[in-house]
């Protein structure tokens, strides 16, 4: 029987990883889903854009190289979409359920690509993310923290998607927007400078996931 298993009635936890293209959030949100398991922990591992069968055909749309001229509010909305599909269908009822919900990027990417990124309107963004996800909000948010030749070197693929070709000035906007939601949200949100090697930073991830655990524990034992 799982730790959480002995009691259903609680709600589990939403974990999301967020940064850059290539910055590592991929890698560290599979060990920390594999070490959730392996202590015995009920755990679901969700990408955005995607996750759900309607959600990846809209990251299909979104990333789709031949798209250039999609327009910015077109982006956001579509972003938002698939995230309430997969609010909707899975990461509610699983939280619901007392599972530890892991994302592979989350509402700070609408906020840090769309918002700090193309320049739209952060406030409206903030509202649209409450509305897409039921006011879902993550417990611990880890943002992987890389500068962008670093980030560069790890993502490089040979086909990049529409968002992976955006030219370095954009994401340089994206990783000051993380900067800045970081500081706007301190008790939430935690920069993780990536440059380590992907066991420390596990390992750093990890120690800073404990606590949250034990919140978890204390909330069942009442
Ligand atoms: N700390 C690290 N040190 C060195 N290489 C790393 C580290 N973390 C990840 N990598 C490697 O960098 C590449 C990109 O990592 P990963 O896919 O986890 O990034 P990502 O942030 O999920 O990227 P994307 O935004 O494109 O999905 C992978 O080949 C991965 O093995
Ligand atoms: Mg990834």
């Amino acid at each position: 029987m799982t730790k959480q298993k002995e009691k259903m009635n609680q709600p589990g936890l939403l974990l999301t990883f967020e940064g850059i293209d290539g910055s590592g959030k991929s890698t560290q949100a599979t060990m920390l889903f594999h070490r959730l398991l392996k202590e015995g922990y009920n755990a679901l591992l969700v990408r955005e854009p995607g996750g759900t069968s309607i959600s990846e055909k809209i990251r299909d749309v979104l990333l789709d190289i031949k798209h250039q001229n999609m327009a910015d509010t077109t982006e956001l909305l579509l972003y938002a979409a698939s995230r309430a599909q997969l609010v909707a269908e899975k990461i509610k009822p699983h939280i619901d359920d007392g599972v530890i919900v892991l994302c592979d990027r989350y509402t700070d990417s609408s906020l840090a690509y769309q918002g700090y990124g193309r320049g739209l309107n952060t406030e409206f963004i903030k509202n649209l993310n409450a509305l897409a996800t039921q006011e879902t909000i993550p417990d611990l948010t880890f943002v992987i923290d890389v500068d962008l030749a670093t980030a560069a070197k790890r993502a490089s693929v040979d086909d990049p998607d529409r968002m992976e070709s955006e030219k370095n000035a954009f994401k340089k906007r994206v990783q000051n927007g993380y900067h800045a939601i970081a500081e706007q949200e301190p008790a939430r949100v935690v920069l993780i400078p990536g440059e380590e090697e992907v066991d420390a930073l596990h390992e750093k991830i990890w120690e800073l996931t404990i606590p949250k655990l034990e919140l978890l524990k204390t909330s069942k034992d009442q």
